[in-house]
């Protein structure tokens, strides 16, 4: 069976999932510890999390670890060495290609995956192996930062599944991504 691959990623008004210093402190006025913005649910049905090193790094600096499920990182400059000693049995680092991984995660049994990191988003949609986006807008305007999408080779269109706004004023819609695979 394929793997669908599905993000689930906070952006700016604006398009930026991050500050240009890879900060996201604009998030924390809406971490509430009553609302979820339906990431519980998301996650639920996932096999695992496949992630950039931006992303693996900003929550290395969280300090507590947030996952339950495994944790593979894109990285062609990280190495298993890399990873701290209390992590070893959740995180694998890999330099495969998305498409690679995907066929060898499909081989060892995982159906569902949570693709998160701008960069690695935009090579997943690139390359044809995204299915679902899940993006909450989050009201506020960066003006610069790290951009959730980049450059595509041709336009690509997507399907509204389902939208679902909440008090805090966030603003979460779902996406298929339309004749994908
Ligand atoms: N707003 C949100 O909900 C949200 C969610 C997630 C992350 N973030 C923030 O976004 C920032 C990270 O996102 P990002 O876009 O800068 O980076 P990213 O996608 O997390 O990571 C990009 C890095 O992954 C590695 N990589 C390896 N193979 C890749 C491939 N096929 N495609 C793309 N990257 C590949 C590269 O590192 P090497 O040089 O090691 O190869 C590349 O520099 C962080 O600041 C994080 O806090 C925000």
């Amino acid at each position: 069976m394929p793997l669908s691959c599905h993000a689930f990623i906070a952006a700016s008004l604006d398009g930026f999932i991050a500050r240009p210093d890879g900060s996201i402190d604009w998030l924390e006025p809406f971490n509430a510890a009553d609302e979820d913005h339906g990431y519980d649910a998301f996650i639920a049905d996932k096999d695992g999390i496949i992630m950039g090193r931006g992303t693996y790094e900003t929550v290395l600096g969280f300090g507590q670890w947030p996952y339950t499920r495994p944790v593979i990182v894109l990285s062609h400059s990280l190495t298993v060495d890399d990873i701290p000693d209390s992590l070893a049995d959740h995180v694998a680092i890999t330099d495969m290609d998305p498409t690679e991984l995907v066929a060898a995660l499909a081989e060892e049994g995982w159906q569902n995956a949570y693709v998160d990191g701008g960069q690695v988003i935009q090579s997943f949609l690139n390359a044809g192996l995204l299915d679902q986006m899940t993006i909450t807008r989050v009201p506020v305007l960066l003006g610069s930062g790290r951009p959730l999408f980049g450059s595509v080779a041709a336009d690509m269109h997507l399907n509204l599944i389902g939208s679902r706004s909440f008090p805090s004023g966030l603003v979460s819609s779902t996406y298929r991504i339309a004749a994908n695979r």
